[in-house]
């Protein structure tokens, strides 16, 4: 039996407003594979090659493949009760804020709808002249192009790129102003992502780290809850729901 404190069930009653802050470690149970870790895509890939913009220019066709990839794993896998039970989290509480870094879109397809998107959404993609955006981009010899026949990339954030302020913007905020944090599934080793429960602890809110094991943000958190966010999400909400 997963052990929750009476203390965050109470927190969790009486908060008007929840922040969290979701990693690959929360779709790892639907299959999707985590970046760091024995088993991580960084182990077998070379974020170098495939992740940054300069690679992509070079490369473009290799990028893709390996977009592509990714996309068709993602197509087929399903929310897991992890996301789920965050759905049932936004229910409950008056003002949630789901802020993730993943790509895969499973927070929407489970439900929740109060979600800021910090890497982007792989199964978006824009041009680099226009900046038209496409679901599904035609390809031609290997590449997708636009309709004004520039190249066409995945919404997804890069390494050494900016990230959308404006989401930037409103994850402090929600951060801020949440009463509870939890930071779920996350390494915490890419910024700004792994700053916000920190930022979070400092305004005042009370902060959870859900996680398999500890991270850099372990040290930092109120409470640590060691287990799949799968199963320990439930938990949280089944005892929420009991009066
Ligand atoms: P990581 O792969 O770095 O970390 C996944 C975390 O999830 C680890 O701390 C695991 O211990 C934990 N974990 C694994 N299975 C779990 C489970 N069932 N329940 C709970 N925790 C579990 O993934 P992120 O922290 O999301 O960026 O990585 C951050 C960013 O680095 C990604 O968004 C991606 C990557 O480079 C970009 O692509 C821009």
């Amino acid at each position: 039996m997963i052990d929750i404190s009476d203390g965050l069930i109470k927190r969790l009653k009486e908060a008007q407003r929840i922040a969290a802050l979701t990693g690959a470690g929360v779709s790892a149970e639907s299959g999707v594979p985590t970046f760091r870790g024995e088993e991580g895509l960084w182990k077998k890939f070379s974020p170098e090659e495939l992740a940054n913009f300069d690679a992509f220019m070079k490369n473009p066709e290799l990028v893709w493949e390996w977009y592509n990839w990714r996309k068709t794993l993602m197509k087929d896998v399903k929310p897991n009760p992890g996301h789920y039970a965050l759905t049932q989290l936004e229910e409950i509480v008056p003002d949630m804020t789901l802020i993730t870094q993943n790509v895969d879109g499973l927070h929407r397809q489970s439900g929740s709808k109060n979600i800021l998107e910090l890497h982007g959404n792989i199964f978006r993609s824009y041009c680099l002249d226009c900046k038209k955006e496409y679901e599904q981009p035609e390809f031609k010899d290997g590449l997708p192009r636009c309709v004004c026949g520039g190249l066409v990339r995945p919404d997804v954030v890069w390494f050494g790129e900016s990230l959308d302020s404006n989401i930037v913007d409103n994850s402090l905020k929600e951060s801020m102003k949440s009463q509870v944090f939890f930071s779920i599934g996350t390494s915490g080793h890419v910024q700004p992502a792994a700053s916000l429960p920190i930022i979070a602890k400092r305004s005042g809110s009370y902060v959870v780290e859900i996680n398999t094991e500890p991270t850099p943000l372990t040290g930092h958190m109120d409470e640590f809850i060691m287990g799949k966010s799968g199963e320990v999400l439930p938990r949280i909400v089944e005892l929420l729901k009991k009066d």
